[in-house]
């Protein structure tokens, strides 16, 4: 292969995930060559600190502490940005893209809050960026809604899409832990963060849904505009009641298209035991797309990890460099760059069925005062299950479930009965999917 058949790539960040694709661009060479049309070649690699010792063997020049060797080299056509967060990858992406270099990034924080901007200078500049292992790490999720699924309106989408809460919910329910120790289950095997925040609080599977949503509806959905709540609040008692009733309870995101608005939120649900992501349990994502013309499909797999998310950024390279070496530049597949600006619904617009748990005194009429909160605001009850009296205290533990209701007057309907004297304590509520 001649000289010209060379595609030159400049890899910025050499952590979990950069070491797993320079792995992969060493030592699959020659398959790469095959599948991407021209050698890739390694050319330059950004490092912090170049004399730190690394598992990966690298050539010592091949290593550099200074990103303009990368963002000005003639000789790069494909910049890997693997360095994550938002600064100073996001400067690092805008002045590749300037520079009439493709990307291929991984980076979540950026892509979730600039996407449709970077999509848009991409397309200024002739280039591609493609960032498949931002979401969902080695699972196939943005190439199959721009390719696969383009012919469908996407109605919906309900996510698993962060391993470390997946995992302490499924140590909550199985091995009945409460959050704090299977937090700390997932941290000694390694899963979760030392600061687990971004995780347990829903940021981390925020980020993904708006990337995920603004990709299947080509219309922007900011992080910012995404309802996040996180796991911290669910007890054992919660795992118990919802197992009775028949459902798992997981951190979902979904967002849903409708009429004129889209509804985009990240919060644990109570769903059906028998439902495919009911089943998910450990570490593992699954994905459930809804479209008009093909119904349910569900993409499952590794949602991070070093080499599971090398294969995604290794992928996007070979998709790139077979552009670059076409006789023609692909037009840019459609839904990369954002269509629309369907404004994104409040959390209190929600409809949705309720389950309740509260701690109330045991005494005659306090369910017809609770009946009576929740039939003033149109919420009507589909159960009440009474449990775990305490003739001590002379309290009961009751579980509510409701039929579909509006957020706001639940709202409303928690501050009202968190104002009667029979009432001990609102322990959690949840919403109901499915
Ligand atoms: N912290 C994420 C998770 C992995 O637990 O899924 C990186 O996105």
């Amino acid at each position: 292969m001649g000289i010209d058949n060379r595609i030159g790539i400049g890899l910025m960040g050499l952590g979990v995930v950069g070491s797993g694709v320079a792995k992969a661009l060493l030592e699959k060479a020659g398959q790469l060559t095959k599948q991407a049309g021209g050698t890739l070649v390694l050319e330059k690699v950004l490092v912090a600190d170049i004399d730190k010792h690394r598992p990966v063997q690298m050539a010592p020049g091949l290593l550099t502490q200074d990103p303009r060797r990368i963002l000005d080299s003639p000789n790069i056509g494909i910049v890997v940005e693997l360095i994550g967060g938002e600064d100073p990858a996001a400067a690092y992406i805008e002045s590749a893209l300037k520079n009439g270099k493709h990307v291929v990034t991984a980076n979540k924080d950026v892509m979730a809050k600039f996407g449709p901007e970077l999509l848009q200078l991409a397309d200024q500049n002739g280039v591609e960026i493609l960032y498949e292992a931002s979401v969902g790490g080695g699972i196939p999720l943005l190439l199959p809604l721009k390719q696969s699924l383009a012919a469908n309106d996407i109605s919906s989408i309900r996510a698993i899409i962060n391993g470390t809460t997946n995992y302490i919910l499924t140590k909550m329910s199985q091995d009945g832990l409460s959050f704090h120790i299977a937090l700390r289950e997932a941290q000694e095997e390694g899963y979760a963060e030392a600061d687990p925040a971004k995780d347990v609080e829903g940021l981390d599977a925020a980020y993904k849904l708006a990337i995920l949503a603004t990709s299947a509806f080509q219309s922007t959905v900011r992080p910012s505009d995404i309802y996040c709540q996180g796991i911290t609040r669910l007890g054992e008692a919660d795992f118990l009641h919802a197992r009775e009733l028949g459902y798992e309870i997981k951190l979902l995101a979904i967002a849903k298209k409708t009429e004129g608005a889209i509804e985009a939120r990240v919060h644990p649900v109570l769903i059906p035991a028998d439902y495919l992501l009911a089943k998910v349990t450990g570490v593992f994502n699954a994905i459930q797309i809804e479209g008009d013309l093909v119904g349910q499909v569900l993409f499952y797999g590794k949602g991070a990890g070093s080499l599971p998310t090398a294969s995604a950024v290794v992928a996007d390279i070979i998709a790139v460099a077979r552009s670059i070496r076409g006789p023609r530049p692909e037009p840019m597949p459609a839904g990369t760059v954002v269509q629309d600006m369907v404004p994104v619904k409040p959390i209190f617009d929600l409809v949705s069925p309720y389950y309740l748990r509260m701690n109330i005194a045991d005494q005659p009429g306090v369910l017809a005062q609770i009946a009576h909160v929740l039939g003033d605001r149109s919420i009507s009850i589909a159960s009440v299950i009474q449990k775990r009296a305490d003739p001590v205290t002379h309290s009961a533990e009751i579980v509510i479930m409701t039929h579909p209701a509006r957020e706001q007057f639940m709202d409303d309907a928690l501050a009202e009965m968190a104002k009667l004297s029979v009432v001990r304590e609102i322990c959690n509520f949840i919403r109901v999917e499915g």
